[in-house]
């Protein structure tokens, strides 16, 4: 219980921080170049014309930034934000009380977009297209539909599957924009940052340690480093360096590729189990008690970058180099088949 609320108050603390991690201007913000790039011309365009910024979709995995990037262009165009998602608006009139309450050029963040329902998506229509509400007033014969302005506003939704949303809501942003994995360089130069509103004490190389652990994500990055930090305040004088990062990454079972338990114990079931491959996606979820969309999700776009597994047509598969890295032999096809 004691441990329960503690880790509790931890997961609080680290929350606000994370926030004061959070770069508020685009010059602040490390990485997605061209991306940053374009949306600083798109933002000065529209303040220069007086105009809203037209609707913005960011989509990609977990954790690369598509919240912090929101925040940065509602305060980039001096605007306030408006902050809500998917699963939370449940019903049309949810949706139109949000959209009726903004303020003239105002942004409206909807995070996980894709799990909007199809009748609060239909709102979003003639809101996204036109700034106006068609509301259906009365049933059957007598029904009429009256149409209310409203004021213009940019729409930027944030979604970690762009192939889920439907085309016509694809299709009405202006800006459709994925988000990359960031490079060990750009993560090291975020967690130098990070440490430095921490206050702890890190060299380059200490940093380039725990970037390489950190799967390509800041969040996974700014994490790490507080877990570091940790391990450094207690056993190392509060200096975080190569081996001081070496030692706590290995406390916390990530390994120098930043797999954690979970993608290990994915990848080995898929070999112990299934003779790595090709193996179902719904099989592997029910094999290791994971949500289907959080290996999609989470798990696999790393692991595909990385090049550790290939989704197929007849699905997904371990690669020779995953059986390297996990230090597992590799079957020859006649020894696969008689396992089975
Ligand atoms: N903290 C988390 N993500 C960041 C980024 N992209 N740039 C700077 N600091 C960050």
């Amino acid at each position: 219980m004691e441990e329960r609320i503690i880790s509790a108050r931890r997961r609080a603390e680290d929350d606000i921080q994370e926030n004061s991690l959070r770069p508020r201007t685009l010059s602040e913000y490390i990485g997605q170049e061209k991306l940053k790039q374009n949306l600083s011309v798109f933002i000065k365009a529209a303040r220069e014309r007086g105009d809203s910024l037209d609707h913005v979709l960011l989509y990609g995995p977990p954790g690369l930034g598509k919240t912090t990037l929101s925040q940065i262009i509602a305060a980039e165009l001096g605007v306030n934000l408006r902050a809500t998602s998917g699963p939370a608006i449940e019903r049309p009139g949810d949706l139109a009380a949000i959209l009726t309450n903004l303020a003239p050029y105002d942004v409206l963040f909807i995070d996980e977009i894709h799990r909007l329902n199809r009748s609060v998506e239909e709102i979003l229509y003639p809101a996204m297209e036109d700034f106006a509400l068609d509301i259906i007033i009365g049933k059957g014969p007598s029904a009429r539909s009256l149409r209310l302005d409203l004021v213009p506003f940019t729409l930027i939704g944030a979604t970690t599957r762009a192939g889920a949303l439907s085309s016509p809501l694809r299709d009405r942003f202006g800006v459709v924009a994925r988000l990359e994995f960031y490079s060990d360089h750009e993560l090291k130069e975020i967690i130098m940052r990070a440490a430095k509103i921490l206050q702890v004490e890190i060299d380059e190389a200490g940093a380039l340690t725990i970037a390489k652990s950190s799967r390509g994500t800041p969040r996974v990055a700014t994490r790490l480093l507080k877990r570091v930090r940790d391990f450094a305040q207690i056993k190392a004088n509060n200096v975080i360096n190569t081996s001081v990062a070496k030692q706590a990454l290995q406390m916390l079972e990530v390994d120098s590729l930043g797999l954690d338990e979970v993608d290990r114990h994915l990848l080995r079931t898929m070999i112990e189990k299934f003779g790595g491959g090709p193996v179902g996606l719904d099989t592997l979820a029910a094999a290791i008690s994971e949500e289907t969309e959080t290996i999609e999700d989470v798990y696999e776009p790393y692991l595909m970058q990385i090049g550790f597994l290939q989704r197929t047509p007849r699905g997904r598969v371990v690669t020779p180099r995953a059986y390297q890295h996990l230090g597992l032999p590799m079957l020859r096809q006649n020894e696969q088949e008689t396992l089975w």
